[in-house]
């Protein structure tokens, strides 16, 4: 059984969706993984309590009382490899992580970026692009490397900028679309059909389409 560890900073949408599809797959029975842990710097985030409701053991590792960013990662690597995953996924965690922690997890950690990267990469992303005047906007999977935001792609979901979007309305169009996007990219490195070796992608058995997802909703 492969288990996953995910960490969350806030509302947990990503990590709901990602706990359906687990649910809905019936992972742990027909698929060989299961979220092990939930883990938030934030002791009150609503994650948290999407992942007691679905019986996810959860820990809180709170960036604040640390002295150092060096020193939050010692515990929150303490925290995580007391599960032992093959998967880390940075579900809405909105900590910068130094080079040190990623190399710790090279090829088994992933992150959910709301745009296209490499565009936008940080924060207030739908701010920017509405800024900037692109008529499409997204989001991606990627394995996360030491520059942040800037890791190989898994897949990318690509949705329209409407006439009077907001920030809001383009964010929800976003957010849709991470919903399906994250989860089945956990399952695809869960069953080997996506890795990362010598900082190369390796991508098996995947049609194109499934890794570049244009959604409809344009008028
Ligand atoms: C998502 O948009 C994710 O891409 C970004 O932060 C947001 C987290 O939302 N990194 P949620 O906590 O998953 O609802």
């Amino acid at each position: 059984m492969k288990r996953i560890v995910c960490l969350i900073s806030g509302r947990g949408s990503n990590l709901a969706a990602l706990l359906e599809t687990a649910r809905h797959e019936r992972w742990a029975q027909e698929i060989p993984a299961e979220i092990a842990l939930v883990l938030s710097n934030r002791a009150h985030a609503a994650g948290l309590e999407v992942a007691s409701r679905h019986g996810v053991a959860t820990a809180v590792v709170e960036h604040g009382a640390f002295a150092t960013r060096e020193t939050f990662e010692a515990a929150l690597i303490a925290a995580i490899d007391v599960r032992d995953p093959q998967l880390v996924v940075l579900a809405g965690f909105m900590r910068v992580l130094t080079k040190s922690f990623v190399e710790h997890y090279a090829g088994r950690l992933v992150n959910v970026h709301p745009s296209l990267l490499p565009a936008f990469p940080g924060l207030a992303t739908h701010r920017r692009a509405l800024e900037a005047g692109v008529r499409v906007h997204g989001a991606t999977v990627h394995f996360v490397s030491p520059t942040v935001d800037a890791g190989r792609i898994i897949a990318q979901a690509a949705v329209p900028v409407l006439e009077g979007d907001d920030e809001q309305s383009l964010g929800a169009r976003v957010l849709a679309q991470e919903h399906l996007l994250l989860p089945r990219c956990v399952r695809w490195i869960v069953e080997d059909r996506v890795s990362l070796a010598d900082e190369r992608l390796h991508v098996s058995g995947i049609a194109d389409r499934e890794r570049a997802i244009l959604a409809a909703g344009g008028r």
